[in-house]
This record gives structure tokens, sequence and C-alpha cells, in this order.
């Protein structure tokens, strides 16, 4: 087969820019004045615990959500228009994986560029048969998704975005759910992907390991706002104790924080 991995994309870069979002569901604040600026082809990485507004922005940089006040630029485009998305490629790989079931993993990567008559058969099998080869899934081509372990399917569905030669690229908890030596390939290939399309990537994770691998820079959010913006190494020297405790928890059986959160409540 041909090697089709040294066979670099090419496409626009785009930077990110959050400019003072906030988003609102009924009165729940979910997003509270965040602004942070993603440089184009940077990988930049988002951290937060869970229920901290991670995917909800995210959301918002792919257009699926809009802002209560703020807002979200790709480039000089506003996220939330619809015409923004004709004009940046932008594949935004979902915390589930999203795959077709019924489709086979070549049918579920050929699936955009058949529906948007991007090239002919031949032209769509060199673009799929790319992104299974830099994903090492030849030999999942005619499986179906109920046939791969989570650790295939999540990299079946990070190539099926790359097959749309995206200019932005949005993953949502990619290693979750994955075993550590797949989180850590997973990593690995995201940083690949950046290198192979300078594709300006915004990653959404719980995994530490991840963001110090590979992030260029990172953010924690908290409760809806920004806690910390920099770069890993900052981050590995953080004198911020809730970033610190949140990088580096401890299991303190002594006082352990189920107790607090009951003391918490009464
Ligand atoms: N469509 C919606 N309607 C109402 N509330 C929502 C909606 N989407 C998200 N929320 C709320 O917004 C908050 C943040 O959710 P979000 O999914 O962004 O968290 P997260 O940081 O991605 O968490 P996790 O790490 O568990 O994936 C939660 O309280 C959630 O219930
Ligand atoms: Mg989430």
């Amino acid at each position: 087969m041909a090697d089709y991995s040294a066979t670099p994309f090419v496409g626009k870069t785009f930077g990110v820019t959050l400019d003072k979002l906030n988003k609102s569901f009924d009165r729940l604040a979910v997003l509270k004045n965040v602004s942070l600026e993603v440089r184009p082809g940077e990988i930049f990485v988002i951290m937060g615990p869970s229920g901290s507004g991670k995917s909800v922005l995210l959301k918002h940089v792919a257009g699926l959500e809009q802002p209560t006040s703020g807002r979200v630029l790709i480039g000089d485009h506003d996220a939330s228009d619809p015409k923004t998305r004709e004009r940046v490629h932008l594949a935004l790989v979902f915390q589930a994986g999203a795959l077709f079931n019924s489709l086979t993993a070549y049918d579920n990567l050929a699936l955009y560029p058949r529906e948007h008559r991007l090239c002919n058969e031949a032209g769509i099998r060199e673009r799929v048969m790319r992104a299974l080869q830099i994903l090492s899934l030849e030999k999942a081509a005619d499986k179906f998704p109920g046939e791969l372990s989570g650790g295939m399917r999540k990299r079946v569905a990070i190539a099926r975005a790359l097959v749309m030669e995206p200019e932005l690229l949005l993953y949502d908890e990619p290693t979750s759910e994955l075993d550590p030596v797949m989180s850590a390939t997973i990593a690995e290939i995201i940083a690949t992907m950046r290198d192979h399309t300078a594709v300006t990537s915004i990653v959404v994770s719980h995994d530490r390991d991840l963001a110090l691998g590979i992030a260029d820079r990172m953010a924690v959010l908290m409760d809806g706002r920004i806690r910390a913006i920099g770069k890993p190494a900052e981050f590995r020297q953080t004198t911020d104790p809730a970033i610190a405790n949140f990088l580096n928890p401890t299991i303190d059986l002594k006082h352990p924080r189920f107790r607090q959160l009951e003391n918490d409540y009464e």
C-alpha cells in the first residue's frame, strides 16, 4: 500500500478567541466571563472538574450553542453564525465517539466526503486509507463499531475527523474510558495529527498526563471560570492550591473527601 503518512494535509489554520463568554441555561450560570485566545496551529488543552463547563465551552466553538453574552471567534468569523461552518472546516470528536453502528469503519469515514461530494470514490478511498493509516487502523477498515474495542472506536472517531481535512479540530475527552497505554497513544496521535496538518486543536480533557504531555498551552476551568492559563511547565510549578489539588489529588484515608462533603451539607 502507498505510504500516505508522509503527505501532509494543507489547509488554513485559524486561531480561536473567546471574548467574555457567558452561558446560562435557565438560571444556571455555566460559563462565567470566559476569555481566552487559542493561537493558530496550537494544541490547547482545557482541563477542569466534571461539570465545570468544558463540553459547553467546546460546543460554543463548534457553533452548537449560542452565547448568552460575549462571543466566540474562529479567525474573524463568529462561531455562532451558521455561515462560519461553510468557511471553516471544523471537526468535533464527541465525548462518546458517535459512530454509526450499522456502517463499517471505512464507511463511517467515507460518509462525510460522499455526502458532501468532495471527490470521486477513488479520491475518497485515498483520503480514508490515509486517515486509517495515520491511526494504525488499516485492519479495522471492514469492521463494524460493535466489533471494535473502545480504544479502536475512539481512533476511528478521530480518523473520521481527519478525513474531513479540518482546519480546526475539537476533541471532547478523547482518552476517557481508555487504559493508560491507549491514553498515551491517543495523546501521541493528537500531537501527530497536528504535525501532519498544522491544524489548530482544542482538547477538553481530565487527563493530566495528556495535558502536560502535549499541550502548547492549557487552561483550567473551575465552576465556569478560567482559573489559570499557561504552559504545562507553569502548571507543574503551580502555587495555587486548588490547581495543585486538581492536578495531583492525594488519597487521604484519614480525612476522606466524602466526609468533607457530608459536613458541607450539615
Ligand atoms: N443543554 C443543557 N441544558 C441545561 N444544562 C446544561 C446543558 N448542557 C450542559 N448543562 C449543564 O452545564 C454544566 C456543565 O456541563 P458540561 O457538560 O459542560 O460539563 P463538563 O465540564 O464537560 O463535565 P464532564 O467532565 O463531566 O464532561 C452542568 O451542570 C450541566 O448540567
Ligand atoms: Mg464534558
